[in-house]
């Protein structure tokens, strides 16, 4: 059997509720997932919640709650948001989990069985307010732990040390080498230079993080005098594990590692079927914590090269340039955005008005616009009028003629040309000599430009595409005017043509469309009376079809009922 496609996200910290960077990664991993499963394949998505640390157990003695309370409640409120915005995971990782604690301390205990997990005294500068040890990068211009710190005195504390150093090399040929065969460990490519330099850094004093001690091992356990909710060391009853030890093994402790065995290929079948993953991340835990941590984890638990994941590392959604913060009070909160336009609305928005890898400004007055432009205007403009029109001139018929219809191309500026690497070396674009594209040359060189755009995670281009088809057709109908054909017997013919021709680019543009606007595609698909059986069924949706000439002869289509109503400010 073919392999399954593992997708995964960070899982999101319940210290507080979701916010719209949240959603965005969701929606974008939920988008890759429903992408494969377009393309026949079978897919495990997992997400989830990090529901232990410093933070939580703070969020929690503020709201004068046990931990495990004020976890649940945050949980809840993801889920419910996931519920809303039709993410549709595989499975739910949740650290509170005992499935995930049992794999945690499994792997924690032979870590330190085989010695790369030792015990060691650290001194240094604390922060009671934080409660953390502090290091020289947190000294402010006047070398000087600023008052956000609040007393900060010397301690001295025994802790549990992973090794890390020593893998260095190991990291930097196997980055080095994952480029080199055009696979590299993180997407986009222009970030392996930045997790290299970083990694380049490691044993580098100057730069030993809070986490780190000076020999830039990891530090990964927490005395619980100090932090008592997380994971109890299986070897010392006295400590707790660091909360990034933890969480980062979600993504194996989920899907049935069993971390008593160190060869892959004793996994059970379960596992390796799934493993290795496409892990969707933030720009800012890709460094250390995916881009190092994580390989040397999985390194030093016995995975070879080849059975490392991926990290697809996204940018972030800034307010008018600066960062989202409580502290700011600039937090866009997704539900009130659903709430008022919709979770389709958010989806389109948020997938398409970023650049994959780059950072863009959330804008509601940009969602609204985009919306009503692309969505109402011009795709929920051409359902409606192709149903009017075959109602009207056919009796809702859709007729099969031998009619190719050119019209309502338009000259595709260089600007607007499309490029895209499937691997690196291979663009794929549309054909150079192709200035003047008819609708049925662009449908049918499209399904394959969207390939090329999707298997290398641009989602905003696998956008354009559908959107340019509902252009086409609208220029389609202008230019050819079907209410004055109507009224000519000679033309009859053009006109089923053209109305069929619609209908045609509809369909296929429901399936474009269907990962990132599923219930949108399903109310195509519906209004076009198309595979009713598996009405509400994503299997309805296979990328496969997305070539000419699937509507039948005579095939009735339904009556036309607003997909995109517009948004009125
Ligand atoms: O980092 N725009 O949790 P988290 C886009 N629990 N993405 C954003 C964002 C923004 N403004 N703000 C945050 C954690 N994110 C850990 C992960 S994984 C084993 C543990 C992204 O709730 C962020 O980059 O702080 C991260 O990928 C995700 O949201 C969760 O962030
Ligand atoms: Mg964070």
């Amino acid at each position: 059997m073919a392999k399954t496609v593992f997708i995964t996200t960070a899982i999101d910290y319940t210290n507080s509720a979701p916010h719209i960077g949240h959603a965005y990664e969701k929606i974008l991993a939920d988008v890759i997932a429903r992408y494969h499963r377009l393309k026949g394949e079978s897919v495990f998505f997992l997400t989830g919640v990090d529901q232990h640390g410093q933070k939580v157990q703070q969020s929690a003695e503020r709201e004068g709650v046990p931990p495990e309370q004020f976890v649940a409640g945050v949980t809840e409120q993801f889920i419910a948001l996931w519920d809303k915005l039709d993410v549709r995971y595989d499975a739910w990782a949740a650290t509170t989990d005992p499935l995930h604690k049992k794999c945690v301390q499994g792997m924690l205990q032979r870590l330190f069985d085989e010695g790369k997990i030792y015990k060691d005294k650290q001194v240094g500068f604390y922060s009671v307010r934080q409660e953390q040890f502090l290091t020289d990068k947190d000294r402010n211009e006047a070398g000087e732990f600023g008052p956000e710190w609040g007393e900060v005195e010397q301690r001295e504390e025994e802790n549990y040390y992973f090794k890390l150093a020593e893998h260095k090399q190991w990291l930097l040929d196997f980055i080095d080498a994952r480029s080199k065969a055009n696979n590299p460990f993180v997407v986009p490519d222009f970030r392996v230079a930045e997790l290299r330099n970083a990694v380049e850094k490691i044993g580098d004093d100057s730069q030993s993080g809070s986490d780190r001690q000076s020999g830039s091992d990891l530090c990964i356990s927490r005395p619980k005098s100090r932090l008592s909710w997380g994971i109890e060391l299986p070897f010392d009853s006295d400590y707790v594990n660091y909360v990034w030890f933890d969480a980062l093994t979600n993504y194996i402790s989920f899907i049935g590692y069993d971390p008593t065995r160190s060869t892959i290929s004793d996994q059970s079948a379960a596992f390796r079927d799934k493993w290795p993953a496409l892990h969707v991340i933030g720009k800012d835990i890709m460094v250390p914590a995916h881009g190092i941590y994580w390989p040397i984890m999985l390194h030093a638990l016995g995975f070879p090269d080849d059975q490392l994941p991926t990290l697809l590392v996204h940018g972030w959604w800034n307010i008018s340039g600066a960062k989202m913060s409580k502290s700011l009070g600039n937090v866009v909160d997704p539900d009130l955005l659903i709430e008022k336009y919709g979770a389709e609305a958010l989806r389109y928005y948020l997938m398409s008005d970023i650049g994959m890898g780059k950072d863009a400004d959330f804008s509601e007055e940009r969602l609204v616009e985009r919306y009503n432009s692309e969505l109402a205007n011009s795709l929920g403009n051409l359902l409606n009028r192709t149903l009017s029109m075959a109602s009207k001139y056919a009796a809702s018929q859709l007729w099969t003629t031998a009619i190719r219809l050119n019209e309502g191309s338009k000259q595709i500026p260089a600007s607007e040309s499309i490029h895209v690497m499937t691997s690196p070396g291979q663009p794929v674009s549309l054909p150079s000599d192709s200035k003047e594209l008819g609708l049925r040359d662009l449908i049918e060189n499209l399904p394959k430009i969207y390939v090329a755009a999707m298997d290398s995670f641009l989602v905003s281009l696998g956008l354009v595409l559908p959107e340019e088809i509902s252009a086409h057709c609208n220029r389609l109908v202008e230019k050819t005017a079907p209410w004055k054909l109507a009224k000519d017997p000679g033309q009859i013919d053009r006109l089923h043509a053209i109305v069929y021709h619609l209908a045609e680019s509809l369909r296929i543009i429901a399936i474009l469309i269907s990962a990132v606007l599923p219930n949108a595609a399903h109310g195509i698909f519906d209004q076009l009376n198309w595979k009713m059986e598996l009405s509400g069924k994503e299997e309805r949706f296979r990328l496969e079809d997305a070539k000419w000439g699937g509507l039948p002869d005579r095939h009735v289509v339904g009556k036309p009922v607003p997909l995109f109503p517009r948004i009125e400010r």
